[in-house]
């Protein structure tokens, strides 16, 4: 298929053109670089072994959106771009709903003018809202969040799912969990801008040099060592994940479909310490602080729908994990170059 990612310049959009690519694809990138370096683009064609095609585009403007789907023939979509920082979120919720539902819109509009109907959405675990019982199902109600970039997965989960019934749309929902790591090549990772908001990178962060000491938000959570667990997934098994949605939408059992992209196995922070100090051979310094506001003490996912529906399931351990997010790390200390 010849398929549109849109962020595919971002962290998770990077990997997954990777996977697309070697799984026969063919790419067309769509980027704003509000968050996002154009210098991954050159990286990205030397480890695809390919030119790719990419537009700097604002998803947003629906005028310029219909221009791509005009002059690009399209088969799929995988919607990536978006503002995606939970905290941010509840300081300018307006940029949060207005960024994220207008770029659907907007790509939605377009896919009908061009008869394109397949749609991957990365939505999150944070749909699942504060009190599902844990593993979080697929089936689970009511879907809730408690942050505004929360809420926008969860009403575009809806407004995908009307219009997938309504209109001839084909939509798989993936609900990620924590994606960490990068390529094993070491030449693509993460890269926020300012202080991380997630505790791998900013691990990563500490151990190479770039800040002092790491917080551990609680360390009084009723977990077996009182810090919160996740279920971190290497972002080139989450890159699988989608070519495997993709390549399933024509087969699904229903117009729209969720998928949780997990493990399945919690790790708590202070494990994820340790692995990283094996992985990079570096101490990780860190001090315990209040809890942060909003913080689940655990959650997961059961992965179980995607490796029956998807026959996907991730093959990545911690370590991989670690070891990947160290490699990118300490061959690129500040993330990619500004040209
Ligand atoms: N943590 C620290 N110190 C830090 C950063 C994080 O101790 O400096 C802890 C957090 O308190 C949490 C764990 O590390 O216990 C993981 O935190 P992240 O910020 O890495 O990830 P979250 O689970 O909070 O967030 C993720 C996704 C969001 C999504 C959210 C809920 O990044 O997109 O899960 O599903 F909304």
């Amino acid at each position: 298929m010849r398929v549109l990612v849109a962020g595919g310049a971002g962290y998770i959009g990077s990997h997954t053109v990777l996977s697309l690519v070697a799984d026969g694809h063919e790419v067309v990138i769509a980027d704003d670089f509000s968050n996002a370096k154009p210098t991954v683009l050159p990286r990205l064609e030397e480890l695809a072994g390919t030119t790719l095609t990419s537009h700097r585009i604002d998803l947003t403007d629906r005028v310029a959106t219909d221009r791509l789907f005009a002059t690009e023939r399209l088969d799929a979509v995988i919607h990536f771009a978006g503002l995606k920082a939970v905290g941010e979120s509840a300081e300018k919720p307006l940029a949060y709903y207005d960024t994220n539902l207008s770029s659907t819109f907007s790509l939605l509009a377009a896919m009908r003018a061009h008869d394109v109907r397949r749609f991957v959405f990365s939505s999150s675990a944070t749909v699942y809202g504060d009190s599902a019982p844990v593993p979080y199902h697929e089936d689970y109600r009511p879907l809730d969040a408690s942050s505004p970039y929360g809420s926008t997965k969860v009403m575009i989960e809806r407004v995908l799912s009307d219009v997938a019934h309504a209109e001839g749309f084909r939509v798989a929902l993936l609900r990620y969990f924590n994606p960490v790591g990068a390529h094993e090549s070491g030449t693509i990772g993460e890269d926020p801008q300012g202080i991380p908001n997630n505790l791998m990178p900013f691990i990563a962060q500490v151990a190479v040099g770039r800040r002092e000491r790491l917080t551990v938000f609680g360390a009084d959570y009723p977990t077996l060592d009182g810090t919160c667990r996740r279920d971190y997934i290497h972002v080139a098994d989450l890159a699988d994940g989608h070519v495997a949605a993709l390549d399933h939408l024509d087969q699904m059992s229903a117009p729209v479909r969720a998928f949780n992209l997990g493990s399945g196995e919690p790790s708590s922070v202070l494990e994820m310490i340790a692995a990283f100090e094996r992985a990079s051979g570096r101490q990780i310094p860190y001090d315990v602080g209040p809890r942060r506001a909003g913080d689940l003490a655990e959650f997961w996912g059961d992965p179980a729908r995607a490796a029956t529906e998807l026959g996907w399931r991730t093959s990545r351990s911690i370590d991989d994990m670690c070891a990947d997010t160290w490699r990118w790390q300490s061959a690129n200390p500040h993330g990619y170059p500004d040209a």
